[in-house]
C-alpha cells in the first residue's frame, strides 16, 4: 500500500490545550460508556451531560445511532467495521479533548482491544471507562428499539449478545448496574467519581 502519510507535516497550533483549560476552568475528558444495546448507555450519558452542561462546562455526546447515520454510515456490524467505528470515534474524541470539551461516548464498543485503542490514543489520564452492566435477558426484555426481537427472528445478523460477542471490561473505572439501581442512583455514582476529575 502506498504511504500517503509520508508528505503530511502536521501544523503546530498557537493555542495549546493548556491555554483552553485555563480559559475554560475545567479539564477536558473522555467519558466512555460501554455495554449491550439497551443497557442504558445513552440515557446515562445524556443525564451526566445535562449535569455538567448545567455547571457551565462544554460537553458533547457521541452516540452510536447518531454517528452511524452520519460520519460512520458506510460501516456495518462486522468485527472489522466495529473496529473502524471505534477508531474514528476515538480520533474524533481526541480532537474534542484538544478543543477543551468533555466528551461522552455511548457505543456498544464490544471489543477490549478497541476500547484500549481509544484509551491509549487520548491518554489514560483523559479517559474514564464505565461498564453499563445489565443482563442480556433484561436488555432483551426492555427491547426499546425492537431490535432483539428482529435478531432472534434472524432478521438482523451479528447482533451483540445474540450472535456477536460482548467482551466485558476487565478493569473498568466504574461499573453501574442499571438493572439493580435507579437512573438517579447510577447518575450519582457517575457524578461522584467523575466530577473531581474534571474540576480544577
Ligand atoms: S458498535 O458495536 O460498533 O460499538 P454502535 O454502538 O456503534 O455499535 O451501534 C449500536 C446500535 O446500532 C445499537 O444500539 C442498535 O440500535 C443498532 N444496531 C443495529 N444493528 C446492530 C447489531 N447487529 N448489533 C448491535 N447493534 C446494532
Amino acid at each position: 500500500m502506498e504511504d500517503y502519510n509520508r508528505n503530511i507535516i502536521p501544523h503546530t497550533h498557537v493555542i495549546k490545550a493548556d491555554d483552553r483549560i485555563k480559559k475554560n476552568g475545567f479539564k477536558p475528558y473522555l467519558i466512555w460508556f460501554t455495554g449491550l444495546s439497551g443497557s442504558g448507555k445513552s440515557t446515562l450519558a445524556s443525564a451526566l451531560e445535562s449535569h455538567f452542561f448545567n455547571q457551565g462546562y462544554y460537553t458533547y455526546i457521541l452516540d452510536g445511532d447518531n454517528i452511524r447515520s452520519g460520519l460512520n454510515k458506510d460501516l456495518d456490524f462486522s468485527n472489522e467495521s466495529r473496529k473502524e467505528n471505534i477508531r474514528r470515534i476515538a480520533e474524533v474524541s481526541r480532537l474534542f479533548i484538544d478543543a477543551g470539551v468533555i466528551v461522552l461516548t455511548a457505543f456498544i464498543s464490544p471489543f477490549r482491544s478497541d476500547r484500549k485503542f481509544a484509551k491509549d490514543l487520548v491518554g489514560q489520564e483523559n479517559f474514564f471507562e464505565i461498564h453499563v452492566d445489565c443482563p442480556l435477558e433484561i436488555c432483551e426484555k426492555r427491547d426499546v428499539k425492537g431490535l432483539y426481537k428482529k435478531a432472534r427472528a434472524g432478521e438482523i445478523k451479528n447482533f451483540t449478545g445474540i450472535d456477536s460477542p460482548f467482551e466485558t471490561p476487565e478493569t473498568p473505572d466504574l461499573v453501574v448496574d442499571t438493572n439493580r439501581d435507579s437512573l438517579e442512583s447510577c447518575l450519582n455514582q457517575l457524578i461522584e467519581e467523575i466530577e473531581p476529575r474534571v474540576k480544577i
